[in-house]
């Protein structure tokens, strides 16, 4: 069963206006009341980078994004619980010419293949990174849990994720933080 199966069920009806920070960039929106965020942010905003991989049920993490901070699976929230809320996704990450590390870090390790799991990861690993820039295998593989790949056997990403913390070491640290604003 859905979590917010309640929430979704036919007769829960109406709108509401919400805005959020997505990217740095303000939206207020209208909004259905059961629509799910991570519909919100491909359907309304455009914003495709964020997939859907397990029915919405909270089982893949490809939905994976950072709000006010913390790793949520956007599948499992509702468009009007993020009403205030500041958004990082994959594509506010870093630009095609320039990625971030953990975006190059998977191109250089090919930490991907079908890329479907990916930009899950990448969020995943963005807040791995920013409260542990030296991670260990173990606690890579711990913080990447909820976030399923069936493809790579998650060696390269493993590395992947060791290619960014490196180059994120080597950079000063304002550049770090910058890297980090969420
Ligand atoms: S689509 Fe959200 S966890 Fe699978
Ligand atoms: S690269 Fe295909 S699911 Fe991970």
């Amino acid at each position: 069963m859905h979590p917010l199966q309640d929430v979704q069920k036919p007769g829960v009806e109406g709108t509401k206006t919400i805005q959020v920070r997505v990217n740095g960039q303000i939206y207020k929106r209208e909004v259905p009341i059961r629509m799910l965020l991570v519909d919100f942010l491909r359907e309304e905003l455009g914003l495709t980078g964020t997939h859907v991989g397990c029915s919405v049920e909270g089982r893949c993490g490809a939905c994976t994004i950072v709000l006010n901070g913390n790793n949520v699976k956007s599948c499992l929230l509702l468009a009007v619980q993020a009403d205030g809320a500041d958004i990082l996704t994959v594509e506010g990450l870093g630009e095609p010419d320039n990625l971030h590390p953990i975006q190059e870090g998977f191109w250089e390790k090919h930490g991907l293949q079908c890329g479907y799991c990916t930009p899950g990861m990448m969020m995943s690993v963005y807040n791995l990174l920013k409260v542990n820039p030296h991670p260990s295998v173990a606690e890579i593989r711990e913080a990447l849990v909820g976030n399923i790949c069936r493809c790579t056997g998650y060696e390269h990403i493993i590395e992947a994720v060791q290619y960014a913390a490196d180059r994120i070491a080597a950079m000063p640290k304002e550049e770090r933080d910058k890297l980090f604003s969420y």
